[in-house]
């Protein structure tokens, strides 16, 4: 039924998509307003409605703690250490940071839909002015049909800029070149000794047939990648964790650890949903 649904959802295009959203969660939009008097907050910052969160499923506060929680421990994120957040987004993971990093440690994030971007200018930075969120044209078939391809492009920030980077649920949308180029970035811009940590869908053997059959099977196979729609290719992508090892090398990554997901229901321990890979 989840896979039904979804699929009749990415018959929409990008921005149909969100309209169809705030008006399929208006009910429930509406409920939230009136039981809590106004939208909740966090450190003053007012969250996005269910219906404005076209990022993705969960509890988005609780998971924004979450990614805060292993930033610190898996990727050992320090409160005076210069960050870069991949895919910003509505500020899921930039919230919960505003009461962690320090004044002197600037937060980066960009973006390619322009109206999350003016977002969280908007309910971020206007409080919190060592928080800056930047749009970039380019294009993905998931969010924005507008824009220059992703795999040429060059961040806007200057080498050896940031201490840590991330990438949550982004990689999960992109296709190989692009990815490639994301790592040989985040390489770049990040000092020496610096770390990133990307979420990803990695489609071993094991994974993939664990996920047969549940809302997350992927079904179409392109080359070594694997994607769950056929039409729509950032709807959700998997590569293979010998690829992302190999393509981390190629970047100039000494190291890339895996910390394994439960999104395809596999055996053993997880860390979070989607698989975590820091690279390092
Ligand atoms: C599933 S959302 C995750 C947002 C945020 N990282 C989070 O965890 O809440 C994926 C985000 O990636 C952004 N995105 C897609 N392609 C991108 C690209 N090439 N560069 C930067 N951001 C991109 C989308 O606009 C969207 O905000």
């Amino acid at each position: 039924m989840k896979r039904i649904l979804r699929s009749l959802f990415y018959a929409f295009g990008p921005h149909t998509r969100r309209v169809v959203r705030r008006l399929a969660f208006a009910p429930v939009d509406l409920y939230a307003l009136l039981r809590y008097g106004g939208r909740s907050r966090y450190n003053g910052i007012p969250l996005p409605l269910p219906g404005e969160i076209f990022t993705g499923g969960g509890n988005f506060l609780e998971n924004g703690l979450l990614f805060k929680s292993y930033f610190q421990r898996l990727g050992g994120l320090q409160p005076n250490e210069s960050v870069l957040d991949i895919g910003s987004g509505l500020g899921r993971m930039a919230i919960p940071l505003t009461d962690y990093l320090e004044a002197s440690a600037e937060y980066h994030g960009f973006d390619v839909v322009p109206s999350a971007v003016a977002d969280c200018q908007h309910r971020i930075t206007s409080r919190f002015p060592h928080f800056h969120f930047q749009h970039v044209s380019l294009v993905n078939d998931l969010y924005t049909l507008e824009g220059a391809s992703a795999d040429a492009f060059t961040f806007p920030y200057s080498e050896d800029q940031f201490d840590f980077a991330w990438a949550t649920s982004v990689f999960t949308h992109m296709e190989r070149t692009e990815v490639q180029n994301y790592l040989r970035e985040a390489r770049r811009v990040l000092k020496p000794g610096g770390r990133f940590l990307a979420t990803f869908f990695l489609t071993d053997t094991e994974a993939l047939a664990s996920a047969r059959g549940s809302a997350y099977e992927f079904k179409v196979q392109r080359g070594e990648d694997w994607y769950m729609d056929a039409e729509v290719k950032g709807a959700n992508v998997g590569f293979t964790p010998k690829n992302i090892q190999r393509w981390a090398e190629e970047a100039g990554w000494t190291e890339a650890r895996i910390h394994l997901g439960r999104w395809s229901g596999r055996s053993g321990q997880t860390t979070d949903f989607q698989d975590i890979v820091v690279f390092s």
